[in-house]
């Protein structure tokens, strides 16, 4: 019995040797820690990507950037010198503001779109490659806040209120949203949006959406009334445009100083 016990605990701690073994070999190797992409750019700025690598006990051998599975960088640390880079349309690297851990691309325009990979390859004995991508969008922003066009300072009671909201040219279109003193318009105050196709920017296009609605007492606050267009290109644009109106009423008679 004593005999079978010392038997199975030399075994038991033998594959419990086994296993630490094996679960340290595989942790030797190099790891990707983190890819640092952003989702959305705008079109003319510059980015910085991040590619961080745990190496463990592995040698690197290269860090690889690909675009769209085409590769543009890599950085060699035994070489001289120690990166290059590759020729892909809408990527442009900055060179001196790139090394081992990240890249600097400027003048992005619409081709930077896509779909960018960090590799990490180490050298032997392990040569193990590691590698993750993470999508980029590259949108045209408008350089202006939202433009209205047909607002009066002053309205008579019934009259129409009509305005148009526009912004762009931009790509993605803007989301555009008329704000009623501070609320969102009611439904049947809006119309469209509609987009016209830039002449300049065949790939982009103004958004327009219309307010119209009468003019009461309600809606006109103690005489005024606040109304605002907000425009949203998600995530890196958001401005508005707001303006105060005002109504003119019949003037009545006050009834106190008749009675007085
Ligand atoms: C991005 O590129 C990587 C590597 O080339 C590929 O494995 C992956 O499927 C691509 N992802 C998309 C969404 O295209
Ligand atoms: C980037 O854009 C700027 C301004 O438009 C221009 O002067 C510069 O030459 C461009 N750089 C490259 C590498 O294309
Ligand atoms: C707003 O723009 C639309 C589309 O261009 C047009 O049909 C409409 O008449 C305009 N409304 C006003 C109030 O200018």
């Amino acid at each position: 019995m004593t005999q079978t016990w010392k038997y199975c605990t030399k075994m038991f701690g033998k594959t419990i040797l086994l296993l630490l073994l094996l679960t340290q070999d595989s942790v030797k190797s190099l790891r990707l820690v983190d890819l640092r992409v952003p989702s959305h750019e705008r079109e003319g700025g510059k980015v910085r990507l991040g590619c961080q690598y745990d190496l463990q006990e592995d040698k690197l051998y290269a860090v690889k950037w690909y675009k769209d599975g085409e590769e543009f960088y890599r950085y060699v640390p035994r070489d001289i010198p120690n990166a290059y880079y590759f020729h892909v349309d809408g990527v442009k690297v900055d060179i001196e503001r790139s090394s081992n851990n990240a890249v600097t691309l400027i003048n992005l325009t619409q081709e930077s779109s896509g779909n960018y990979s960090c590799e990490v390859d180490s050298d032997a004995p392990y040569f193990s490659v590691e590698v993750r991508s993470k999508y980029m969008h590259i949108h045209f922003l408008p350089k202006t806040r939202p433009r209205v066009k047909g607002l009066k300072e002053l309205y008579n009671l019934n009259e129409l209120v009509a305005a148009n909201c526009s912004l762009g040219p931009s790509r993605p279109n803007a989301h555009l949203v008329w704000f009623v003193n501070d609320r969102p318009a009611p439904v049947s105050y809006v119309s469209g949006p509609w987009h016209r196709v830039s002449a300049e920017r065949p790939d982009a296009a103004e958004t327009i959406l219309q307010l119209s609605f009468t003019a009461t007492e309600t809606n006109f606050i103690n005489g005024a009334i606040k109304l605002k267009c907000q425009a949203t290109i998600a995530p890196l644009y958001q401005k508005e445009k707001e303006s105060t109106h005002y109504i003119a009423l019949p003037i009545i008679e006050e009834k106190e100083i008749k009675d007085a």
